[in-house]
């Protein structure tokens, strides 16, 4: 029973003092609480504890059950209780009730601090672990600071914060999930509970670490499994995983705030093509709409929405436009007029309309944690579909409002579970993403919908990709921002950018540069700028930077079939596009050190070594493996520092040795055809590296009814065999010529069918005019001194071959 004291000391939840033992779940109770303890999958455990009538669901991020089928011994003991799954064991400790996680060789992974394991102070309910030796923590989605969090803590309350610092807290969007690096395993922990919540990676103390939510279930998922990338993919199998996007998603995007009037829009347009600059998608910030109310259209700035976008789509370009959540208060504006009467909008517990100032002054807000509202909203998108737009950037969905202190006490519906603001704003964004997923689907059943949002909650991959907010144009903002992704990216959000060139502020000509350089290896590629700024579009800071964005946005193209592959990997597995290196590389110490944490790997075989815009020699660590230098061949033993030469029109890039990428012909946008050719590149390297080439009609849905192309390339040093799988899938694949690329390979005696390649005539010989087939952009060039590239072409057909070295 609760006394006063309670209220302000620690209450710890006791000793055990009842048990049950179910096929892979045990329950029962403590001196001041309930628990149960199920098994997900060998690698995932999830632990409900709380001191109440029942536990309660959180019906927004899990997606999986528990499952029964799970072979899971249970040691019932005197002392404690043991679960054993085929990855794990989970010593459930009785007198006091404390948790120790070990992996399958009995070391330690993870461990309740046996005092205060989880404890109450009044409402808040915390979980303290024991701090590990130089333990290292990565993760927690879009959260500043450095790769490894030790030492830092940090808030989960979904903020709208216009030029946040690179070391500010909390912003956008809340992942209560990361990953836990002891000397030589990990762990992950998903902690799911969407009331504010900490987690202190051991700043001010050093006992322990812990993460606290300010109400609600202690509800969490402990993960095992034998490499980081395979905890990301079971947090993900967890809270699922993002779907193929549309394939002019990964084109670039070119926004501002705003592009008006329609002139401007085509102007834009036109000078992309003009240019010779590829581009795929123009954004309509809020000066599209009339006084800022959402679907509508400003009839003086845009006469003719579906005309402007028609000219537009005949150009190649595809229209994305914001939504903002907050309805204007006005009598005989049907959003308004129709919510209002459907009771659709958050209230205040008295029944009265909740109303706070956004751009069109005081408004309401839908409740997006109510079906009907989700709905309601998806069915009122018909107004931009009928225009022909295309996709839909839900902005300001925090929510969002001026003062951005939103009184606690307004209620929402948590899908029918009745709730205050404290426990649903942070799950208020995804929810409005999943409504304008959903609708997009509702509006346009044929195509993929597209989705960015600004806010969201653990398992918004499913519905929208992510960017990172109002950044700032400075250098180190942009080094934060790739922090940002990566760690997105390890926290199960895939698809995310941020603004190329900063929101806010004016980006040099050096800043731009360097930034839409490093851009072209984000999985999302998009500029944008803040109202009454300079313009900030790739050919406005002049030639020599006009030349490097269409360098690096051309290169992008070119391997868009990398991407689109990465994409593919990603949907499929939850792993991200991006890869910190403390993914791949989680146990060497130098990952993490200052210099090299920004580090990363796009698509599995380049690594990307970020730098700011001033330096112009840069010191670049190469994990384990050997590398290439994309744009001269050099090799590079792993497992060192290197000073690489780093002028803004050469980011440094290397291609991981024994790897294998696919490149096409340059295009201006992802509806012009390619030449036929796919450019497969090979760097002679040691072991075995699979790669997946993925293809389907970029648009539609029917890849899930088996209208995709997809092949394995594998390369496998030890039998010195390239070999190219059958293709599977009913989609013909668009190119119909492999052009093979050897890297490294000084081999004399290439074959294919027992026949020597390089004597053989026809469609299997070396091509003599290296350079026509050369992948990268022409300014490229005078770096270029390849010596030894092999190149040959060969028809593609559907069956498997190998090419023998
Ligand atoms: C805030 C968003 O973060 C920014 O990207 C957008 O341009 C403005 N809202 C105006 O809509």
């Amino acid at each position: 029973m609760e006394n006063s004291s309670n209220r302000s000391q620690n209450v710890h939840i006791g000793n055990i003092r009842s048990i049950e033992y179910g096929v892979n779940v045990i329950s029962g109770t403590t001196d001041v609480a309930n628990f149960k303890i199920s098994v997900f999958s060998p690698e995932i455990v999830r632990v409900q504890i709380n001191r109440l009538d029942r536990f309660y669901p959180n019906p927004y991020s899990v997606i999986v059950e528990e499952d029964n089928e799970v072979k899971v011994t249970l040691k019932k003991l005197d002392q404690q209780t043991i679960i054993i799954t085929e990855k794990l064991e989970v010593l459930v400790n009785h007198f006091p009730f404390h948790i120790k996680y070990k992996d399958k060789s009995g070391q330690i992974l993870n461990e309740d601090d046996e005092a205060f394991s989880v404890s109450w102070l009044g409402t808040e309910v915390t979980n303290y672990k024991k701090l590990q030796a130089q333990e290292k923590f990565i993760g927690l989605g879009e959260k500043t600071g450095n790769l490894n969090r030790a030492g830092a803590a940090y808030t989960n309350w979904n903020t709208d914060y216009f030029a946040y610092g690179v070391g500010d807290d909390p912003l956008y969007m809340s992942i209560p999930f990361y990953i836990g690096i002891l000397e030589n395993r990990a762990y992950g922990i998903f902690f799911d509970n969407t009331h504010k919540s900490i987690f202190n990676f051991g700043a001010s103390n050093r006992r322990f670490m812990y993460y606290a939510a300010d109400d609600g279930d202690m509800d969490y998922y402990f993960i095992h499994d034998e490499t980081v990338e395979s905890i990301i993919s079971s947090y993900t199998y967890l809270t699922g995983r993002m779907e193929m996007p549309p394939l002019w998603t990964l084109g670039f995007q070119q926004c501002r705030y705003s592009y008006y009037p329609e002139s401007e829009v085509l102007t834009l347009a036109n000078t992309f093509r003009d240019k010779k600059m590829p581009a795929d998608v123009i954004y309509l910030d809020i000066h599209h709409m009339e006084k800022y109310k959402v679907f509508t259209f400003d009839g003086e700035k845009f006469p003719n929405p579906e005309q402007m976008i028609q000219k537009l789509k005949a150009k190649g370009f595809r229209v994305v436009v914001i939504m903002d959540p907050g309805i204007k208060v006005e009598k005989g504006y049907d959003p308004y007029d129709d919510g209002k009467e459907k009771d659709l909008f958050v209230k205040f517990p008295d029944g009265q309309e909740y109303e706070g100032q956004v751009w069109p002054g005081w408004c309401t807000f839908p409740d997006f944690t109510m079906e009907k509202t989700r709905k309601w909203w998806g069915e009122k998108m018909k107004f931009y579909k009928d225009a022909g737009v295309d996709g839909y950037w839900t902005d300001m969905n925090e929510p969002a409002s001026w003062g951005q202190f939103t009184p606690n006490l307004i209620n929402f519906d948590y899908e029918g579970e009745q709730v205050s603001h404290r426990k649903a704003r942070n799950i208020y964004g995804m929810q409005m993403a999943k409504a304008a997923k959903e609708g997009a689907e509702i509006q346009n059943i044929e195509e993929r919908p597209f989705v960015l949002t600004r806010s969201g909650f653990s398992g918004v991959q499913r519905y929208a990709a992510a960017w990172t907010g109002d950044n700032v144009s400075n250098d180190a903002h942009m080094l934060a921002g790739i922090r940002l992704v990566n760690s997105l990216g390890i926290s199960g959000v895939s698809f995310a950018g941020y603004d190329i060139g900063g929101f806010a502020g004016e980006a040099s000509k050096g800043l731009f540069a360097r930034w839409i350089s490093i851009a072209a290896f984000a999985p999302l590629f998009r500029a944008h700028s803040m109202i009454n700024s300079n313009d900030a579009e790739p050919w406005a800071f002049g030639e020599e930077v006009e030349e490097i964005a269409r360098n690096y946005m051309m290169l992008r193209y070119q391997l868009l079939p990398t991407i689109y592959s990465g994409f593919y990997k990603s949907s499929k597995f939850g792993t991200p596009i991006v890869s910190s290196l403390a993914i791949s590389y989680s146990y060497d110490e130098k990952i993490y050190q200052g210099a090299y944490q920004n580090q990363y790997l796009f698509c599995d075989s380049f690594l990307i070594a970020p730098v700011d815009s001033h330096t112009l020699i840069t010191k670049v660590y190469l994990p384990e493996g050997d590398w290439y230098y994309l744009y001269d061949d050099l090799f590079y033993n792993g497992k060192s520092e290197v000073y690489i030469e780093s002028p803004l029109s050469y980011l440094p890039v290397f291609v991981k040795s024994g790897a294998v990428f696919t490149m096409q012909s340059s295009i201006q946008h992802t509806g012009e055809a390619n030449d036929g050719k796919l450019h497969i590149h090979l760097y002679h390297g040691k072991g075995q590296f699979t790669y997946t080439h993925y293809e389907d009609d970029g648009v539609s849905k029917s890849h899930l009814d088996g209208n995709y192309h997809m092949r394995e390339i594998i390369w496998d040093s030890t039998i010195k065999v390239l070999s190219i799988g059958s293709s599977e899938g009913e989609f013909p694949s668009a190119y119909d010529t492999l052009v093979i690329h050897l890297h490294g390979f000084s081999s004399k005696t290439i074959q294919h069918k027992g026949q020597d390649i390089k004597s053989s005539q026809g469609e299997f010989a070396f091509l003599d005019k290296l350079t026509e087939f050369d992948p990268l952009p022409d300014h490229f060039h005078p770096y270029h001194k390849i010596s030894d590239l092999k190149t040959f072409m060969i028809p593609n057909q559907q069956d498997s071959f190998t090419i023998q070295f």
